[in-house]
């Protein structure tokens, strides 16, 4: 009997932690403006507030005024002269109102938008992004503006510090937003535009394009990892050398398969011969979270699942099917996963 009222529990928890952990990803570390990490993510969040409050005051108040004097206008009407059925005071007085209301909107939309477009100080950090069909192309910039790492769609800030962000598109319109931390940016094909972050606390910031840019926009996402400033630059100094040497022997064949196939022609690992620019670079792939653009988990079964036909794993993917042989396949994989 005891067993079986055990079964049932197990049974009943087994059908509940799916939900509890939908919920649970729903609110915690929720990539959402309501919930800001950054001084600037906070005035931005107020702001949104105070617009919600005031549309909320407008919708209820013109409930009001519609309803209300219908009630006693349906008997009363009859006998109001039509020259007292408001007039043009009444319309003076309803203008007035509302270009107050929208006044007061613009100015304190305009008031904030000028307090966060600047960072508070000189960032240290320069950081280029680059939008792509679908996935985030990131690149360190060292002070003579030449490319220090790069890296995708996960990147490193370090915590209470400003960082300068250029951004630009190789193909179509994007847009940028990490909702805990700023508002959002265009990445525009042709220009660079102008932004900056500050992450105030550490932890891992969802973002997101926020810009239909084709069939994956809705797989576009990105990850900020706040870090301490001392984990950031011993991060940085990591991801800026070239890829480690495998020490695994299948790991060596898996590199000899990748550098002799069209892997290269499209990926960059520096401290070898592939040095595509299509895709994005490999050089430290197995230190990223996720694939895809934060699609899946990068672990060996996504992994390999995502080399042989990636356009199964995310229809529209630029990445080709790789016919290759299982024993083959499994050292790219292995290769793959040793860069660290
Ligand atoms: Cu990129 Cu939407």
């Amino acid at each position: 009997m005891a067993s079986r009222q055990a079964h049932a529990r197990e049974r009943d928890a087994a059908r509940l932690t799916p939900l509890a952990a939908l919920l649970v990803a729903g609110c915690a570390g929720a990539p959402s403006p309501m919930l800001p990490a950054s001084e600037v993510a906070g005035e931005l969040a107020t702001l949104g507030w105070w617009l919600l409050a005031i549309a909320s005051a407008v919708v209820v108040g013109m409930t009001v005024l519609v309803l209300v004097p219908l009630r006693w206008r349906a008997e009363s009407l009859e006998e109001t002269p039509v020259s007292r059925r408001g007039g043009p005071r009444g319309i003076a007085v309803g203008v007035g109102v509302t270009a107050l209301v929208l006044a007061g909107i613009f100015l304190s939309t305009l008031v904030t938008l000028n307090d966060t477009a600047e960072p508070p100080r000189e960032p240290d950090v320069t950081i280029e992004i680059v939008g792509h069909q679908w996935w985030w192309e990131v690149r360190y910039l060292g002070p003579d503006s030449s490319v220090v790492a790069t890296t995708a769609n996960e990147f490193h800030v370090p915590v209470g510090e400003p960082v300068r962000l250029i951004v630009g598109s190789a193909d179509v319109i994007h847009s940028l937003w990490v909702p805990r931390l700023h508002g959002k940016i265009d990445l525009i094909p042709g220009r660079s535009n102008h932004f900056w972050l500050q992450a105030d606390r550490p932890g891992r910031y969802r973002g997101q394009c926020a810009e239909y840019c084709g069939m994956q926009h809705a797989h576009m996402e990105l990850y900020v990892e706040a870090v301490p400033p001392p984990d950031f630059r011993a991060w940085l100094e990591r991801v800026s050398g070239p890829a480690p040497e495998p020490e695994d022997p299948l790991a060596r064949r898996g590199r000899a398969v990748f550098m002799n196939r069209e892997c290269v022609t499209c990926h960059t690992i520096r401290g070898t011969d592939a040095r595509g620019e299509r895709g994005p670079d490999l050089t430290h792939f197995a230190s990223r979270e996720t694939l895809a653009a934060g699609m899946y988990p990068n672990d060996r079964a996504h992994l390999t699942s995502w080399v042989v036909d990636a356009t199964g794993l995310k229809p529209g993917a630029r990445m080709p099917e790789m016919a290759l042989e299982p024993e083959a396949l499994h050292a790219v994989v292995a290769y793959l996963q040793s860069l660290r």
